[in-house]
């Protein structure tokens, strides 16, 4: 599941440079497009509490944006990230209690950092189309992982072949019940540019009455 897809162009995240779009999803845009030899540049780590408040971090792809899932359908928010991730692990728990993350995103190359803030959603074992598409979207490689036995169970090692998939079913058009798509709402960046001598840090937040409100803060 955690290989990113060598095959997927940046342009999953081209809901980030449209038109009226906030400055910091132009700025991921461009780190994006800075950082198409990079796979590494894709990989996020997100955080989440469990119901004693106990956090958790893990490296997730960075799929890309929801309007590019969702191109014959009507979404209000197509700037929401998706990621994929297997509906056994522990982190939708934790999400079901918490809904509220945070994610680290920092690309090597340009040297920035982005701190999202937001809630995440969960699309589960409901035959949606924008489950069904992001499920397509993915390498072999990469749904392999959703057929594997439950995560965190000990591993049984008479029973290898638990992880050999055959790859028919793998093709079908309609993701096994173990995949999820989590869906993500940013409502808050924090946006540290390395570069520069002072470097510089930019706040956006998300106020209902007046949109996306810019702040340059100290480093
Ligand atoms: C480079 C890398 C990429 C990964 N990508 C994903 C991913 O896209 N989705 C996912 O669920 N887990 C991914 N993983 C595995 C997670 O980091 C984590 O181990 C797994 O999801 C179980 O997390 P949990 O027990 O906190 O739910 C990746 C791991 C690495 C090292």
């Amino acid at each position: 599941m955690g290989p990113i897809d060598p095959e997927k162009p940046a342009d999953a995240f081209q809901e980030l440079s449209r038109w009226g779009v906030p400055a910091w999803a132009t700025a991921i845009r461009k780190c994006i497009d800075q950082s198409t030899s990079d796979p590494i540049s894709r990989y996020a780590q997100i955080a989440t509490v469990d119901s004693l408040g106990k956090p958790h971090l893990r490296t997730l792809v960075m799929r890309g944006c929801l309007g590019e899932l969702s191109k014959d359908h009507t979404n209000d928010h197509p700037m929401d990230f998706w990621m994929a991730t297997d509906h056994r692990s522990s982190k939708i728990q934790e999400l079901a209690f918490e809904p509220q993350v945070e994610i680290g995103w920092y690309f090597p190359g340009p040297r920035e950092q982005f701190r999202l803030s937001g809630t995440i959603s969960i699309l589960t074992q409901t035959q949606c189309p924008i489950r069904s598409k992001a499920w397509q979207s993915l390498s072999t490689q990469a749904k392999v992982g959703f057929y594997w036995p439950t995560p965190l169970e000990i591993r049984d090692p008479t029973n290898e072949k638990a992880f050999q998939v055959h790859h028919g079913v793998i093709h079908a058009l309609n993701p096994p019940d173990s995949f999820s798509v989590l869906v993500m709402r940013v409502a808050r960046v924090d946006h540290l540019i390395l570069q520069g001598d002072p470097q510089n840090r930019y706040i956006y937040d998300f106020k209902p009455d007046k949109g996306w409100v810019e702040t340059q803060v100290n480093p």
